[in-house]
């Protein structure tokens, strides 16, 4: 008796299902028959009733049972999933989902920030070669052929680049080859901002082999050291930040008299060369890091440039990109700009 109303209730669930028109419908079924209160459940709780060595025999039944609705089920599911999809509705006018948006390079970003500094003050933005004639690179900034303030300069030269007017072909080491350059192409009153990569023979965590320059160059009547300081006092506060302070201090170049290294306070230690718990601050050891070199114009390039130092005068600075870059955020490693390393540029 039993074993026949367990046969009927698989018919009846099998072919419900099959007759199923949608996921909804099939859920009902699933209820009916397999739910908490369903039919499946009711005959379980009939089996305590029958005399006890029925009792298993009954039992495995009604699971095989359970386990072929449970089957059928699935696969009706199945089908109807890919069917409901076919038939899925689209709405069209709906927003789409906003891929993830990136931002450019750090050091391009320096670029276009250190560009629009200087433009504010009215520097023309110039771009002179990478591939140098050692003439703007060297001679013509009075660093003679076996000048030793070349040494550290003097890196790749380039094979076939041989001119007799201006010499061998280098990698530029610097942005003050452009000086000449921009001397040549235009009269004073001249400001331009020379911002290209230069090739050293170097490399670690704060020198690179390749890196970026921007060189200032400022030529026109009655320029002095304050146009330069109060030039680079404008860029440090507008750079840096209002705090920071920047200070120039003697040193030798040979195109430009005098000469400066030009030096901007810690972002660690605010330029007090000694943390909050008293220690030396590790990052600039004295409360100051250079930036890079600045000075008046040296007569003989001006000169070169075609210019009559009788009448003219000027100041010009050059400083790394990457450099002015670890300053401000206090990234301690050069190498990390250039790697790609998403972990790293995400966060800024
Ligand atoms: C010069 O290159 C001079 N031409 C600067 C100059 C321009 C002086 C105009 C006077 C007038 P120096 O070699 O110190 O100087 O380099 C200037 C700056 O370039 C450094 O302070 C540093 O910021 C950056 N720099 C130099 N070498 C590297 C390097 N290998 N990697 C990254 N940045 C560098």
């Amino acid at each position: 008796m039993i074993k026949d109303q367990i046969r009927n209730l698989k018919n009846e669930a099998v072919g419900e299902i099959l007759e199923a028109k949608s996921l909804q419908e099939l859920e009902k079924i699933r209820v009916i028959f397999l739910g908490r209160s369903g039919k499946i459940n009711a005959l379980t709780k009939e089996i305590p009733k029958l005399p006890a060595d029925e009792r298993g025999g009954i039992g495995k039944l009604i699971n095989e049972t359970k386990k072929t609705i449970e089957e059928v089920l699935s696969q009706t599911q199945n089908k109807l999933t890919k069917t409901d999809r076919k038939t899925e509705w689209i709405d069209v006018t709906a927003p789409g989902i906003k891929p993830p948006e990136g931002h450019l390079h750090l050091i391009t970003e320096a670029i276009s920030e250190i560009s629009s500094i200087f433009a504010s003050l009215g520097f023309r933005r110039a771009r002179y070669p990478e591939v140098e004639w050692d003439w703007y690179a060297f001679e013509g900034l009075n660093m003679a052929e076996n000048h030793p303030a070349r040494d550290e300069w003097e890196t790749f030269f380039i094979d076939g680049l041989e001119s007799d007017k201006y010499g061998k072909g280098i990698l530029t080491p610097h942005t003050s080859s452009g000086q000449l350059r921009e001397m040549e192409k235009y009269a004073p009153p001249i400001r331009m901002l020379n911002i290209a990569k230069c090739y050293r023979r170097e490399s670690g965590m704060s020198h690179a082999p390749m890196f970026y320059q921007f060189e200032g160059l400022v030529v026109d009547k009655n320029i002095n050291i304050s146009h330069l300081k109060g030039t680079i006092d404008y860029f440090t506060k507008q750079y840096f930040g209002p705090d920071r302070k920047s200070r120039i201090r003697p040193f030798h170049f040979q195109f430009t008299e005098p000469s400066f290294e030009v030096d901007v306070t810690c972002l660690i230690c605010g330029g007090k060369a000694r943390l909050p718990n008293g220690k030396v601050c590790r990052t600039c050891k004295e409360g100051w890091m250079e930036l890079g070199g600045s000075g008046m114009v040296h007569p003989n390039v001006l000169k070169n440039g075609g210019i009559d130092p009788e009448k003219y005068s000027g100041f010009a600075f050059g400083w790394g990109v990457e450099r002015v870059l670890m300053m401000k955020y206090g990234i301690n490693d050069i190498r990390l700009l250039f790697e790609g390393d998403l972990r790293f540029l995400k966060q800024f």
